[in-house]
């Protein structure tokens, strides 16, 4: 399974301002980027919390793209994803899955939506057997679009292969919501650790792109 993390930050990293803004932090011609990235991902991975901030549709939406849309998945251990949000109203045609560690809920499955049971790991959806279950069910390349407590899990756990980062000439300052959520680390040495690949201009936002050190 390849793993992507696509970032959208501010140049101090934050994702978002304090109440949850973050539309648009970046500009069009990042954004464009990021639908060509979903593009060639075959899933597309997001916390609960950012369905609830941000209602998304996680869809590639290009002028005359008519290739394959990827999965949408969510990572909610209770299955507090709203039954009226935009993923599960068109969960009927598009490939949506919900990675819980409760009982399948009937109104979700009604809706369309695929709801895979996993292990928890501190209270939570164990990112390596949410990897697992989607693989399982024929996902082999994701790109996890925030937002900061699922960036920290993937990265916490060493599962991260590829950063997508794109950063936009604002400053959010500390109280903005960051790009990268708490993940306990005990050293320096202990850091998860990237090299650079290449860096592009993208209207007035920089894209840096990082695989494993
Ligand atoms: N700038 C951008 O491109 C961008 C992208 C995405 C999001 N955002 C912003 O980010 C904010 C939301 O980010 P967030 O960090 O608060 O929440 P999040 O990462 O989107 O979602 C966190 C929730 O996911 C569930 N979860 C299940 N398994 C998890 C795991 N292994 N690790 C972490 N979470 C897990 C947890 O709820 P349960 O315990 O109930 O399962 C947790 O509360 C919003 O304001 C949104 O607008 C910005």
């Amino acid at each position: 399974m390849s793993v992507t993390l696509k970032l959208a930050t501010s140049l101090d990293g934050r994702i978002a301002t304090a109440s949850g803004e973050s539309r648009w932090i970046t500009g069009p011609a990042a954004r464009e980027e990021v639908h060509r990235l979903r593009a060639i991902h075959m899933a597309v991975l997001v916390g609960v919390d950012t369905v609830i901030a941000d209602d998304p549709d996680l869809t590639v939406r290009l002028a005359g793209y008519v290739g394959p849309q990827p999965s949408r998945v969510v990572l909610d251990s209770r299955q507090r994803i709203p039954l009226g949000c935009r993923l599960v109203a068109t969960a009927d045609r598009l490939p949506t899955f919900v990675i819980s560690t409760t009982n399948s809920n009937e109104r979700l499955t009604d809706a369309g939506v695929t709801v895979l049971q996993v292990e928890t790991s501190d209270g939570r959806v164990d990112p390596v057997a949410a990897l697992k279950a989607l693989d399982s069910a024929g996902v082999k390349a994701v790109m996890i679009e925030g937002g900061g407590q699922v960036a920290a899990s993937f990265l916490a756990a060493d599962l991260v292969d590829k950063i997508e980062w794109f950063r936009a000439p604002l400053i959010l300052g500390d109280e903005g919501r960051p790009s990268v959520g708490a993940f306990a680390l005990k050293s320096l040495a202990a850091a998860p650790r990237f090299r650079r690949l290449s860096v592009h201009e993208v209207g007035d936002d920089l894209w840096e792109r990082y695989g494993r050190a």
